[in-house]
């Protein structure tokens, strides 16, 4: 598959907590996941950018069990997770958020860092709601956790809130909450600023960069160029489906085949 002019990821790192090998999918004569192969060393912020359609977030999809490759595998942590059900993966240390938060309707924002990414050990956690007095030590556990991961978030005063009242920036931080539940070893995250102001654009930079340092890992997809610059190391260039090239943001910044794809758009 690979030709000249195809660079591809750097496939030699130390410590690798996901990989893929040869990812594909086709939606009908489209290609939009061609043969990807990539590496995310742990500790990293490592980015992932390329122009409207270049498959970044079919490549999220793949990754979480969301979409069926056609080909290919993903481990996480040297595991072969490829066969694995989205929550299963998350079990196995692998979280992804949505550009648009799901499943939050009808729920107040309590409720839903408690469902969680996905289900977790504790499946008991809807007798909080039902169940009434019988709270086990375990769900108490998990009352506090989500009182912290809010305070974390700066948005514990949101914690009684319906999750339909929410601001658009709102609902990103608690999605973002939601998905430190489980303790991930990676979180894969699509387009964390989209659409937020820059104010709270900088608190999430902020967050990532403290979790960062404390040695979380992260998959960042971001079309504001400036955010991911800033914030991720190394940077995974798609394009048409293909990893372009991989690098520092200098690196990236200044490789013609970067600014081409980005140049060229949809044209023939
Ligand atoms: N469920 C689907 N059915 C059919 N085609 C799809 C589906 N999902 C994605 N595609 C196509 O696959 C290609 C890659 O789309 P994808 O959403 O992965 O791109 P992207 O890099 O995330 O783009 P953007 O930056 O605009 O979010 C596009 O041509 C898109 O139309
Ligand atoms: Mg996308």
């Amino acid at each position: 598959m690979n030709d000249d002019a195809y660079e591809g990821a750097r496939l030699d790192k130390d410590d690798v907590v996901l990989k893929t090998t040869g990812l594909e999918k086709a939606f009908g004569g489209l290609v939009a996941t061609d043969d990807v192969s990539i590496e995310v060393e742990r500790g990293t912020i490592t980015g992932m950018i390329g122009p409207n359609g270049a498959g970044k977030s079919t490549l999220f999809n793949l990754i979480s069990g969301f979409y069926e490759n056609d080909a290919g595998h993903v481990t996480v942590n040297g595991e072969d997770v490829t066969d694995l059900e989205p929550h299963e993966r998350a079990r196995k240390g692998l979280v992804r958020t949505f550009q648009t938060p799901r499943r939050l309707e009808g729920m107040s924002v309590r409720e839903a860092m408690l469902v969680g990414p996905g289900p977790q050990k504790g499946e008991s956690i809807f007798s909080l709601f039902f169940a009434g007095s019988d709270v086990t030590e375990e769900e108490r556990a998990n009352i506090e956790q989500t009182r912290e991961l809010l305070e974390r978030f700066e948005i514990g005063h949101l914690i009684d809130q319906p999750s339909t009242d929410l601001s658009g920036g709102q609902m990103k931080l608690v999605e973002l909450a939601r998905a430190f539940t489980t303790n991930p070893d990676i979180l894969l995250l699509d387009e964390p600023v989209a659409g937020v102001n820059p104010t709270l654009a900088n608190d999430i930079k902020r967050f990532i960069r403290e979790l960062n340092e404390e040695g979380q890992t992260f998959l960042i997809i971001e079309h504001d160029m400036p955010f991911i610059m800033d914030l991720a190391d190394p940077i995974i260039v798609l394009d048409q489906g293909k990893v372009l090239m991989e690098g520092s943001p200098d690196e990236v910044r200044s490789d013609d085949r970067v600014i081409e794809a980005y140049l060229g758009g949809a044209g023939p």
